[in-house]
């Protein structure tokens, strides 16, 4: 299997949203305060164009990654946030995030970020482990909270 990475093209978004759809369901990701819709796809793509990347196999997107860049006023440091990665069902564990991952990582170090973080639901555990291959800590400090009304 021949995977090539890329930079994502406006012709790819319908392709990338539907993977995302098969994905990330809502009774898998239930208190995830992202939501993937087309406005998440586009306004991301609009917004980071050089932060979104697929995977193609054989002229099929088959995966793919979409970060941003954060600055703080009160921090020297620059940020790289992985907003959204994905890889179709059939092509995971083969080794496709990591490639996206990888020339990501690349990019934003080229942008001068110091940090990059994700979140993950903690039920997760192919993408907490994936995270965790490729350097990242659990972070101790930071936690989320809600309260259902
Ligand atoms: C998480 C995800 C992106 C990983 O993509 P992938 O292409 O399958 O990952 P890779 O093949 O590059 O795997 C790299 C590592 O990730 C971990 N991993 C991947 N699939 C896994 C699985 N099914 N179970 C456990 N660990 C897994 C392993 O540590 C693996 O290393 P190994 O091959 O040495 O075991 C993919 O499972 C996915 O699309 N999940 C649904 C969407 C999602 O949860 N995205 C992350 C939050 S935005």
């Amino acid at each position: 299997m021949t995977i090539r990475i890329r930079e994502m093209k406006i012709d790819d978004l319908p392709e990338v949203f539907h993977i995302g759809e098969s994905i990330y369901p809502s009774d898998v990701f239930p208190t995830m305060y992202r939501t993937w819709d087309e406005y998440a796809v586009t306004s991301h793509f609009n917004n980071n164009p050089n932060l979104c990347l697929v995977a193609e196999s054989n002229g099929k997107v088959v995966g793919f990654i979409m970060a941003t860049t954060i600055e703080k006023s009160q921090s020297a440091w620059k940020y790289g946030y992985v907003v959204w990665l994905g890889v179709r069902k059939r092509y995971q564990h083969t080794g496709v995030a990591n490639r996206l991952y990888n020339m990501i990582e690349e990019k934003l170090k080229e942008l001068g970020v110091r940090i990059i973080l994700a979140d993950i639901e903690g039920t997760n555990h192919k993408a907490l482990n994936f995270f965790k291959k490729k350097g990242f800590e659990r972070s101790s400090i930071y936690v989320w909270v809600k309260k259902t009304l």
